[in-house]
């Protein structure tokens, strides 16, 4: 396939986001903006000088500068702005359902409120699924660098607002900071209602994903790559068709991976896990989501069957109802069967 023909199936599809951390997606033109308006100063000069500090080493090299860019969102309209930016973007790509991350310890340990981060991010949530015709999820997701304690009072902080919230993540850095150290915070989510979800094995060993899912009770692991290093995991993910939520472009600039050419996205959907593809923090790795299912398709040579596999099990990997799972992925197969 050419690259243009790839480009056009790609938008084509409609696409399901369910990794993506919104102040990850936070560009800075509009970071610029927001800091003029706040009168808040920024280490750069300029929006090139902003986009030339995004070279990662690791997860934590990008954790640091992504923690210090969101110190400019302060009022209810920056998150409403940053959400709405976020959405209206995505809705251009041909995304109809997004379940997005917010971590409300970036913004409560600089004393915003949670009430002004959440009912910012949630307006912009609703506006888009009433004129752009996006359903969502929310997600709030516990930082794993601070302490339990601190993650029981932002579930405590949360619960005026359950009726917004979809489940609970667990983001940040991630190697030392294991799943097991959130186990009862998690079962507290839990019986609060809260879906369950976690980062593990991005940076962090297999064993951090058996973690999630035994300690835990995930029902999806937020990207999972090193689950290819114990092949009990693999059969274990595969048997429960537990989702792994991949974020190709992320794994490169983070260096999780070295190439392109070598994610395990193919191996994982050839051992019939159900692999997804995201974009994590796109204002930061180089792309939304068509740019990740075009790198990935681009450099692993994907075939269309297997890009609707992929557009197929984000839909089943939500936490939409069956009825209307089944209506996008009908969606999504009439697309396949009828391209040209
Ligand atoms: N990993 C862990 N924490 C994060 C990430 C990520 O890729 N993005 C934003 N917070
Ligand atoms: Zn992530």
């Amino acid at each position: 396939m050419t690259s243009a023909n790839l480009l056009t199936t790609i938008q084509g599809i409609p696409k399901a986001e369910l990794h993506l951390h919104i102040e990850g997606s936070f560009e800075p033109e509009l970071m610029f903006e927001i800091a003029k308006r706040n009168d808040v100063s920024l280490d750069f000069d300029s929006v090139d000088a902003i986009k030339e500090a995004y070279k990662f080493n690791n997860l934590q090299e990008f954790l640091d500068i992504y923690y210090t860019g969101a110190q400019v969102l302060i009022h209810e309209q920056d998150f409403f702005d940053l959400t709405w930016a976020y959405l209206t973007k995505v809705h251009s790509q041909n995304v109809v359902h997004v379940e997005i991350f917010f971590d409300p310890q970036t913004h409560t340990e600089r004393g915003i409120p949670f009430d002004v981060v959440i009912t910012g991010i949630y307006k912009a949530l609703q506006r888009a699924k009433e004129e752009l015709n996006i359903s969502f999820k929310l997600i709030m997701s516990y930082l794993r660098h601070l302490s339990e304690a601190e993650a029981f009072k932002t579930l405590e902080a949360s619960l005026p607002f359950k009726e917004w919230i979809d489940g609970v993540g667990l983001d940040s850095s991630e190697v030392g900071n294991p799943p097991s150290k959130f186990a009862r915070v998690f079962k507290a989510s839990a019986d609060e209602g809260y879906k369950l979800v976690a980062h593990a094995g991005e940076e962090g060993p297999a064993a951090y994903i058996w973690e999630a899912l035994d300690l835990l009770n995930v029902v999806r692991i937020d990207h999972g790559n090193r689950c290819l290093d114990d092949q009990a995991l693999v059969d274990r993910l595969r048997a429960e068709q537990i989702p792994l939520t991949l974020c190709p472009l992320s794994n490169v600039e983070l260096k999780v991976i070295q190439h392109m050419e070598d994610h395990p996205l193919p191996k994982l959907l050839d051992q019939g896990i159900l692999a997804t593809i995201h974009s994590d923090d796109p204002a930061y790795f180089g792309g939304y989501m068509n740019e990740n299912y075009y790198a990935t398709a681009k450099a692993l040579n994907l075939n269309n069957q297997q890009l609707e596999q992929v557009a197929v099990n984000a839909f089943k990997a939500s936490w939409l109802d069956d009825a209307s799972k089944e209506e996008h992925i009908n969606a999504v197969k009439h697309y396949f069967k009828h391209l040209t």
